[in-house]
């Protein structure tokens, strides 16, 4: 499959090298893609930028008629998308088609929530004024979107924009432009007009350059690490370019004494090993309380017991390969960080060897971990759990707060007022209390600290492509 970027509607870049893609399950190239620099990027901004105008002077309902259409056909499309996502990525084939519907409710929920962008007006202190607050789309968004969530973080960011009147040129990562690319064709399909949706791939640094200096780019949105992220913000800096991020995470998960022993470990191993622990809101460090240490710790080993690591295109896989060697290179430092410091493993803790270069990693759980050791203080971003025992909730807390990232955090307790309590002492921008999937198209995505700005999702993810424009008027 050698497959084209797509500027001013037109599939194009032909003559460029070609950048492979692999399957991480086999190591084997899938598909290349063309390596696009500063020229093609600046072609597809002044594409989005010319096509602005038109589409952002369309209803709201028309915008929603066009996104109401693309929404059936990746619907129609899931199996298509899921195999490519699942070759390119790695994940197992029915996650695969669950992340592609998640994808889908996104650009369903900003269809018709693009209806609901309302101004205001304000009374006046004095005769004779009238106060009008407009609300109108930012402009051309240059949007970066990550590995792990090839679709969804695609259409979390293209949803809103479309249906705020944005236009919008898409870079997706390196290792997962295949999906983009099957999502952009949709788009086609759908029969978005030319120019306003617009993607490129190739050298990271002239497309990002590109996005961050060009004055017609009004609002850059990513996903991706934090270290990219601050760098990001220094280079918007010089245009003061509007910006959205989504950036790293370490999320505590805390036990307490009253938790529902079965609901949690169902939910921490949902979380956990969702995505193969590649999930920038997935449990990263456990904290269990005293009282219920033992009985969690017994049963969560035994359920990640059951857990089969394999080819994501293969019946019955929970756990795909990681991404990459620097993927396994961090999860392998981390667990022998940890164990060299003390903790116990009791299940997992070794790579899986299949072949030479592909990375598929067993599930672990480490028990007796402590605060100084690496996987308490870094996003692991594998299977990995690592379990601390704490003596009180307020202990519990301390240590979860104990972190530059503030992206998401899960507590399990069956007392109401002990878990309002507790959500509410959480610096975090999501917490999922007795659940450990709280993401949805419809709630706000995103974290405090080093773990970002803005949020996706929800009325705060379309708010984060319109201007305020306020309007005063004499009579
Ligand atoms: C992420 O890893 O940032 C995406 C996870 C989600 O949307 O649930």
């Amino acid at each position: 499959m050698d497959q084209l970027i797509y500027i001013n509607g037109q599939w194009t870049g032909a003559s460029l090298d070609k950048i492979p893609v692999h399957n991480p399950a086999t190591s084997q190239i899938i598909g290349t893609v063309p390596k696009a620099g500063k020229k093609e990027t600046r072609d597809a901004i002044d594409a989005a930028h010319s096509a602005f105008t038109s589409w952002s002077r369309l209803t709201a309902y028309e915008r929603s008629e066009y996104l109401e259409k693309y929404y059936h056909l990746i619907i129609d499309n899931v199996n298509e998308i899921a195999s490519i996502l699942t070759l390119e990525m790695g994940k197992p084939l029915a996650e695969a088609k669950g992340e592609v519907r998640y994808a889908a409710s996104f650009i369903k929920w900003f269809a018709e929530e693009g209806k609901r962008v309302y101004g205001r007006t304000i009374p006046s202190h004095v005769d004779g004024k009238e106060m009008l607050v407009l609300k109108a789309p930012v402009g051309v968004v240059a949007a970066i979107t990550p590995w792990n969530f090839p679709a969804a973080m695609i259409t979390r960011k293209m949803g809103p924009a479309l249906a705020a009147g944005c236009t919008i040129v898409l870079k997706p990562a390196k290792q997962t432009p295949l999906t983009a690319i099957m999502l952009v064709k949709l788009a086609e399909q759908a029969g978005i007009p030319k120019g306003v949706v617009n993607l490129v791939t190739g050298n990271a640094a002239e497309i990002g350059g590109e996005f961050l200096s060009n004055p017609k780019v009004r609002k850059v949105t990513f996903t991706g690490s934090t270290e990219i992220g601050k760098e990001l913000m220094i280079q918007a800096a010089q245009h003061v370019k509007n910006l959205s991020l989504e950036l790293g995470g370490h999320a505590p998960i805390l036990i307490l004494d009253d938790a529902d022993v079965d609901k949690a470990v169902k939910s921490v191993i949902a979380s956990k090993f969702r995505n193969g622990g590649q999930t920038c809101i997935c449990g990263n460090r456990v904290y269990v309380q005293e009282g219920i240490y033992i009985q969690f710790l017994e049963k969560l080993i035994n359920e990640t017991q059951q857990l089969k690591v394999g080819n994501g295109m293969d019946e019955g896989v929970d756990i795909g390969p990681l991404i990459d060697k620097n993927g396994f290179l961090k999860v392998d430092e981390h667990v022998h960080n940890a164990t060299r410091l003390g903790a116990k493993c009791w299940v997992g803790g070794r790579r899986i060897e299949v072949q030479e270069d592909a990375y598929y990693y067993a599930p672990t759980v480490l028990s007796d971990v402590t605060q100084e050791m690496l996987i308490m203080n870094e996003e692991t971003f594998g299977p990995v759990l690592p379990i601390q025992k704490v003596s009180t909730v307020e202990e519990a807390i301390a240590y979860a707060n104990l972190t530059p990232y503030g992206l998401a955090a899960y507590v399990f307790t069956e007392s109401h007022s002990l878990g309002m309590k507790v959500i509410h002492q959480l610096d975090f921008g999501i917490i999922g209390w007795n659940d450990g999937l709280p993401s949805a198209a419809q709630a706000p995505f995103g974290g405090m600290k080093e773990s970002g700005l803005g949020r996706e999702g929800g009325i705060e993810g379309l708010e984060a492509f319109l201007e305020t424009k306020y309007v005063s008027i004499g009579l």
